[in-house]
This record gives C-alpha cells, sequence and structure tokens, in this order.
C-alpha cells in the first residue's frame, strides 16, 4: 500500500514537472538603439508574443550590439546562441549573393518602390535564399534610404575622391564607393561613432533613423540627403530553431512577428522624416539635398556597379526590381 503510494507521488510530481515546463526563450539581439525601427520592433515582439503565449515563450531583447553584432550574429544563430535577428540585408554576402540586389545604388526610387518590390514573387522568392545555408527568412523590415555625411560637403561625386567612408560588410556597398574614387572601409556598426569622432574614416553613409540615434550628426559637419541606397532587414532565424517550435505555438510566434514588423514599418516611414528635422533643428550639421542635376551626374557614375553583379544577382532579378518604380 505504501509502495503504491509512493508511485502515485512520484508520477504526481512528474506530471506537475511537465505541466510547468520551462518556457521557450526567444533570445533577439540586433546593433541599434531601441528607439529605431528595428528596435520598437523588437519591443512589440516580445510584448506581442509574450501575451499571447504566457508562460509558454519568453522573449528577451539585446539592443545596441549587447549579445552579438552583425558580423558574428548569424553563426550565433547557427550554433543556438541566439534565435531572431534582423540584420541589414548588406550583411549577407556569405550565405547569399541574391540579396546584394538591395545594395544596388539608385535602384529604388522611394520606399514604396521597395515595399513593392519586396511584396512582389520574386521579392517573397528571396526570403528563401538563405535556406540552405540553415536559416529561414521571416520578413522584411524597413529601416530607409540612405543619406551621406562627411567631415567636408559632399554634393558631387568628385567630393568624395579619397575620402574614407564606413560601409557594411557587402561587396556591392564597396564597388559603389570605389566608382566615386573613395575608400570603402568594412566595419562594424558598433565603432561607426568612435571612427568619425576620431576622424579614422571621413564619412559613412546611413538612414537618418541611424544618423541621429547614433548620434553620428554629432560628429559629421555635413550631411547630403542623396536617398542613394536603400538600409533594410531580413528578419531570421535558424531553421533548426523554427522546427523545434511545435506548429500551433510556431503560427502565433509568426503572426505576432508580422505584425510587429508592421509596427516597425510604420515608425520607419515617421522616423524617416522626424530624425531628419531633428537633426536640422540641432545645428550640429549642415543639411543639403541634391539638386536634380547633382543626383544625375551621382546616377551615371554608380550605376555602372549594377553590371558588375548583374551575374551574381540575376538579370531578371534586377528588371523585376526596376520595374517596382513605375
Ligand atoms: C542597422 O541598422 O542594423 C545597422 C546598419 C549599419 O551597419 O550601418
Amino acid at each position: 500500500m505504501r509502495f503504491k503510494s509512493l508511485i502515485m507521488a512520484a508520477i504526481g510530481t512528474c506530471l506537475s514537472v511537465s505541466a510547468m515546463a520551462a518556457p521557450v526563450t526567444i533570445k533577439v539581439s540586433h546593433v541599434v538603439a531601441e528607439n529605431t525601427p528595428k528596435g520598437q520592433m523588437a519591443m512589440k515582439f516580445k510584448e506581442l508574443v509574450e501575451s499571447r503565449l504566457p508562460g509558454k515563450v519568453e522573449v528577451k531583447v539585446f539592443p545596441n550590439s549587447q549579445l552579438f553584432g552583425d558580423d558574428n550574429v548569424l553563426e550565433a544563430m547557427l550554433l543556438g546562441d541566439v534565435q531572431l535577428a534582423a540584420p541589414s540585408l548588406s550583411k549577407f554576402d556569405n550565405y547569399t549573393k541574391k540579396l546584394q540586389i538591395f545594395d544596388l545604388p539608385f535602384l529604388f526610387k522611394d520606399m514604396a518602390a521597395v515595399e513593392s518590390f519586396q511584396n512582389s514573387d520574386s521579392g517573397q522568392k528571396l526570403l528563401d535564399s538563405l535556406e540552405k545555408k540553415g536559416l529561414v527568412g521571416l520578413g522584411y523590415l524597413h529601416n530607409g534610404l540612405k543619406q551621406l555625411s562627411a567631415n567636408a560637403p559632399i554634393a558631387t561625386p568628385e567630393d568624395t575622391s579619397g575620402k574614407k567612408f564606413r560601409i557594411q560588410t557587402s561587396d556591392v556597398l564597396a564597388a559603389q564607393f570605389e566608382a566615386v574614387d573613395a575608400v570603402p572601409v568594412k566595419k562594424p556598426f558598433s565603432e561607426v561613432f568612435t571612427l568619425l569622432q576620431t576622424k579614422a574614416i571621413d564619412g559613412q553613409e546611413n538612414t537618418w533613423s541611424n544618423i541621429y540615434s547614433k548620434k553620428f550628426f554629432e560628429v559629421q559637419d555635413y550631411i547630403t540627403e542623396s536617398n542613394h541606397g536603400l538600409l533594410d532587414y531580413l528578419v531570421v532565424t535558424s531553421k533548426e530553431f523554427w522546427m523545434t517550435l511545435d506548429a500551433d505555438t510556431r503560427k502565433v510566434v509568426k503572426t505576432s512577428l508580422d505584425e510587429a514588423i508592421a509596427h516597425g514599418n510604420k515608425i520607419a516611414a515617421e522616423k524617416a522624416e522626424s530624425d531628419k528635422q531633428a537633426i536640422i533643428a540641432s545645428g550640429r550639421t549642415k543639411v543639403t539635398a541634391l539638386s536634380d542635376e547633382e543626383r544625375k551626374a551621382w546616377v551615371k557614375v554608380m550605376k555602372p556597379v549594377w553590371k558588375q553583379f548583374e551575374k551574381e544577382i540575376g538579370a531578371d532579378l534586377i528588371e523585376a526590381a526596376e520595374a517596382s518604380n513605375q
């Protein structure tokens, strides 16, 4: 009798332990500040998932390169050390050449064209371009179009000659700066402010949101509103982690992520304007926009870069992206 009750007690303990199974932890790592489209997307994702799957899934967000930088986050993801990230589309060169399309200079005339291409069949197929590498593309997130900042005025392509510009780890971006006779320097985002402050480099390219939230405008005397390229993100996870979630959980996580991305995209559109205005109002830097004539000169020297990468990216894909401008 005593033996039977011991067995029953043991079974009861096992059942209650499994009912209280530890929640799945989703670590989200990113390199930007919290008050950015990506930072806000990550916080919204946490809020939605944790309210919809209480006790089952917990989300831990690590902003500002606290956990991983963009140079090592994908390796860490494949090792299972982080479950969600949204590196810029320019940081996937080692995993696929297809995403290089998003770095081609002057390809998209505005964010509506970007949105239209990303939502097209060709754009959606690109989400699967990392599958062979064990990564799952879960969606695109906007930041916006890039501007040029420097410690001297930049209006014509000749103004960049011999100047060092920090770029992300993308060969297209390197070719883009080489086309204007500048010196591209590949460096992690976390180092940009110090490189600019110490004048180890002369300038950089980034969105209004990143220039504002990371205070680059405080250490650059000039910003040229050039809108010459795109800085958007691919939200990724590892296939191994994704498949460990049961189908119902996966569905809720994906729906929450889609909603969080929509939230981030709305913030991206707002910040592109409000952060630009805040930078102008600060009086710390001089902001000038390219005139139509100046813009034509930039397009003329930078557009040949498309041909250089056409083989790797695919002429059809470039055509489809260009068509999104209509
Ligand atoms: C980011 O927005 O995630 C960083 C972009 C950069 O490296 O310039």
